[in-house]
């Protein structure tokens, strides 16, 4: 079931964020053999997922082959399993990618049970050139649109069903038509909310802090996507990567690293491995954080997390720093609450049920509140 499949929202990586259509067989194995030897692995980073640009032809029975920068794919994703790691892949129900090469249209069960031969333990199915068949063939008709578009993913779910082996369903369709209200009907175990990501801290801070509302349509096996992380690519400063970290760990985000692992800073793998940030995300009540409060440029979210604790963060979207202060009322706790510090990892105090901090420019203050 999806619960099953994803209890908690997925761990990875995935080429796209860093590699984009440069990725090849090599890039792969030195991404997940760096999984291992950094300790991501260790903090919970599983999946190892090859985005667009992997596809090459179809064979005269309509099969699909990898392109000439994998040699070796069922060698490759075998590599990947016997590092103790899981294996994702990229397509799309159109005819094309969304970097034009060949999608699924008209060969979806064909594709299933390639991936499933394969060893693939999840997909990321992008929506793409089927935008354009929706368009042709509904125009002027959003209804049937999305209707088609519904039945183009159940098709493939059904299809990865009808294959057999498990793998974890990723939509990728930019947040069209609402889709966190219907997505796990079409057996999505996460879904894309918004249009990509980019490595900077306006387009972050856009995605990120634009996820407010969106917190009851998560939940275990099915997840809100604000897409694929940025920390370490070298756009964003080390405390606008924390941000982001953050802010993704409060919306039980998945976790997909998008950096060059074989090539991290400490600081880098620092941000990527805090378990205890990397805890409230994977906190097995699964339960997405939402916005608390709002003044200006300083926003208040918080978590709720099992045994009645919470996870707070304190975010200054300012470009100086300000004082901060959480009123424990506010987020339902008494004024002795236990509070934790999670990225300088110490217990830090509340005086007469407030605690005041001063917040760096584009920072945060992330914390635990036990009773
Ligand atoms: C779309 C997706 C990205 C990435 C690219 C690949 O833009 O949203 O995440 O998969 O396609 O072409």
């Amino acid at each position: 079931t999806a619960a099953q499949l994803a209890p908690t929202p997925p761990m990875g990586w995935n080429s796209w964020n860093h590699f984009a259509g440069k990725v090849d067989e090599a890039d792969v194995r030195a991404a997940a053999k760096a999984m291992v030897d950094s300790g991501m692995a260790a903090a919970g980073y599983k999946y190892i997922v090859i985005d667009d640009t992997w596809q090459g032809k179809r064979d005269a029975q309509g099969f699909i082959h990898p392109n000439s920068k994998f040699p070796d794919m069922p060698g490759l994703i075998q590599y990947v399993h016997s590092l103790g790691l899981k294996f994702g892949i990229y397509s799309s129900p159109g005819p094309q990618t969304c970097a034009g090469y060949e999608g699924s249209y008209g060969h979806v069960q064909q594709d299933a049970e390639t991936y499933a031969r394969w060893g693939v333990d999840y997909l990321k199915y992008d929506l793409c050139s089927y935008l354009g068949i929706m368009h042709k063939e509904a125009a002027n008709n959003p209804a049937k649109a999305l209707a088609m578009q519904q039945a183009a993913y159940l098709k493939m779910y059904k299809a990865l069903a009808a294959a057999g082996r498990p793998i974890v369903f990723s939509l990728c369709q930019y947040g069209i038509g609402d889709v966190w209200k219907w997505g796990p009907s079409v057996g999505g175990n996460l879904w894309r909310t918004t249009g990509d990501i980019q490595d900077n801290y306006a387009r972050m801070a856009t995605i990120g802090f634009g996820q407010a509302g969106l917190a009851k349509y998560a939940g275990p096996g099915h997840w809100n996507d604000p897409d694929m992380l940025e920390v370490g690519n070298g756009g964003m400063t080390n405390e606008e990567y924390r941000t982001h970290m953050s802010l993704w760990a409060l919306l039980a985000a998945p976790l997909i690293a998008g950096n060059d692992l074989s090539h991290m800073s400490p600081a880098t793998l620092a941000i990527l491995t805090n378990r205890e940030v990397i805890a409230v995300d994977q906190d097995r009540l699964g339960r997405e954080g939402d916005r608390v409060s709002k003044n200006g440029a300083l926003e208040i979210w918080a978590k709720p997390l099992t045994g009645g604790a919470k996870a707070v963060g304190l975010f200054n979207r300012d470009t100086q720093p300000h004082s901060m202060t959480l009123q424990l009322s506010v987020v339902n706790f008494p004024p002795h609450a236990h509070l934790r510090d999670l990225w300088r990892h110490k217990t830090v105090h509340a005086h007469h049920g407030a605690y005041t901090v001063t917040v760096p420019a584009h920072g945060v203050v992330l914390l635990k509140l036990t009773r």
